[in-house]
């Protein structure tokens, strides 16, 4: 039978208690990273990866703010889906929530509010985006690994174990908010039981294919940026480090818009319409400038 063509799902639910007050009034996908929203970053990270079906999966007070800024996603060339989530039960979730609509379909899921950066980082995740079975995860070297899913290597490089916040961690390899699993995620993920704390665990999901054999994990390096923008340390960083390479690099970084362009889902004429309606930021003036300038189009750097 014919693979049908990966969807996406960015959560951006969630009750982000580590930025209070920032997020008694408003959802932490919607605060700023630098020029853009949050949510712009991990949707550029889908696009990216040539994802076109995006399901929006928030709270029942935030989804109205999230139709607000985004809308059918038609202007981007895409598909945006809204589902609410009635309550932050866990990232596994996601599965049960949009099963009907996945429709069988793989699917690949990111944490709204993660960012990643990497040299390359087009052809890893188009990769994943393509692989036929199994699921593929992507594993990061922190200093502070049991704030996370943590993952450890046998000799030969395969992964071993994960370990959802262990105390005492395996490894510095942290699993990144970004996973790509196959058709089989809707069956596997209704059999993911709430674990001690009250949540579907993501990486009870990721063990599943880990005993399966159908686990990829691959590891990105030094030359790549992982960033979750949860807290007011991370938050900060998240923008200081987007301002840096747009202002020294002339590359935007986390722009849906641009990634349309590249990816062909939009054309220069769509583009410039989306450029003017920013045209007093720089923002808008570099959009413009990759709708007029060839040298731009034929870069191939994403
Ligand atoms: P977390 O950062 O683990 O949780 P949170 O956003 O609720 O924040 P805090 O710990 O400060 O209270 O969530 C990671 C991402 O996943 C974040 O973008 C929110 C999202 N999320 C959901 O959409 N639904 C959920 O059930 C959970 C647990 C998280």
């Amino acid at each position: 039978m014919q693979e049908k063509p990966m969807k996406g799902i960015v959560l951006a639910g969630g009750s982000g208690t580590r930025l209070h007050p920032l997020t008694l009034a408003t959802s932490k996908q919607l605060l700023p990273v630098y020029d853009k929203p949050m949510i712009y970053y991990p949707l550029s990270t889908l696009m990216l990866a040539g994802i076109q079906d995006i399901m929006i999966i928030s709270t029942p007070q935030d989804i109205p703010q999230f139709k607000r800024l985004l809308g059918d996603g038609s202007d981007w060339g895409v598909n945006f889906e809204y589902c609410v989530q009635p309550k932050p039960e866990g990232l596994t979730q996601a599965f049960v929530l949009g099963k009907d609509w996945l429709d069988g379909a793989p699917c690949a899921l990111v944490l709204g509010d993660n960012l990643i950066f990497a040299d390359h980082l087009s052809v890893l995740l188009q990769q994943a985006a393509q692989r036929q079975s199994g699921a593929t995860v992507f594993a990061y070297q922190v200093r502070d690994p049991e704030r996370y899913g943590v993952v450890s290597f046998d000799e030969e490089g395969k992964a071993q174990q994960i370990i959802e916040k262990p105390i005492d961690p395996p490894s510095n390899w942290a699993v990144t908010g970004l996973y790509f699993y196959d058709s089989k995620v809707t069956e596997y993920a209704k059999e993911v039981k709430l674990s001690p704390r009250g949540e579907y665990e993501i990486t009870d999901l990721n063990k599943m294919y880990l005993d399966n054999q159908e686990l990829r994990v691959e590891r990105l390096g030094r030359g790549c940026a992982w960033l979750d923008a949860g807290m007011p340390d991370s938050l900060m960083q998240a923008g200081t480090f987007v301002q840096t390479i747009q202002s020294r690099q002339g590359m935007l970084v986390g722009s849906p818009e641009e990634v349309a362009f590249r990816r062909g889902f939009i054309d220069a004429d769509q583009l410039r319409v989306l450029a003017k309606r920013v045209h007093k930021t720089e923002l808008g003036r570099m959009l413009f400038e990759l709708a007029n300038d060839v040298h731009h189009k034929d870069s191939k750097q994403l």
